[in-house]
């Protein structure tokens, strides 16, 4: 399949390739709402629960594909390490109250180190939920990422820096509405405008 071309504005801004576009990721995202439907029946006692900041765009729209009521939470990890590379992940936020009882979704927007994903499951597996899974947009081909434990996996991606969709450098690009490629010389150049 041919890559779409960058619309020429994101071209200027560094972004060097579009990797999934809007439609290809409207279709998954329906799909893994059909999925999570199908899997969790009437929406009784769900929870999604988001990763700030990341994965508003996703979860926005996967909670629209889900055709049920289900509760919608959020909790905020931070990661630390230099802007493009994470190195560990810290709780920024209390992990939402009242899990006891429920099937709990952990939506984030990439699996990178694993490390965000590793820290929310210890500390779901000391709540009581009836049922955890970790859904994301995408998960990087390296370890230790194909090795973390992860439900439900919208792509599997070269293991580069993207950006859009919610993903984000220095807090810029999370509203470009594709996941693109952000060039080495735009991250090395910290995108000034
Ligand atoms: P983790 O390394 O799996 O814990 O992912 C931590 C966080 O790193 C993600 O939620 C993103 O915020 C960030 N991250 C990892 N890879 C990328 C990327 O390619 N683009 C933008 N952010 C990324
Ligand atoms: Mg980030």
């Amino acid at each position: 399949m041919n890559s779409p071309l960058v619309p020429a504005y994101w071209q200027q801004q560094g972004i060097e390739q579009v990797l999934i576009d809007e439609a290809s990721i409207a279709r998954r995202v329906r799909e893994l709402g059909l999925q999570l439907s199908v899997e969790l029946g009437d929406g009784r006692d769900v929870v999604l629960i988001a990763v700030l900041t990341g994965a508003v765009v996703f979860v926005a729209d996967l909670m629209r594909a889900i055709p049920t009521r289900v509760a919608i939470s959020m909790v905020s990890v931070r990661s630390y390490g230099a802007s493009t590379t994470s190195q560990g992940a810290v709780l920024g936020s209390a992990i939402p109250k009242n899990l006891e009882g429920k099937h709990v979704i952990v939506v984030d927007e990439v699996l990178d180190s694993g490390g965000t994903l590793r820290l929310l499951r210890a500390e779901m597996a000391t709540r009581g939920v009836a049922s955890l899974r970790a859904c994301v947009l995408l998960r990087k081909q390296r370890e230790p990422a194909l090795s973390t434990p992860c439900e439900m996996i919208g792509f599997d991606i070269p293991d580069v820096f993207v950006v859009g969709y919610g993903l984000d450098f220095n807090d810029e690009f999370r509203n470009m509405p594709f996941v693109g490629v952000l060039g080495a010389d735009a991250i090395r150049a910290g995108v000034k405008r």
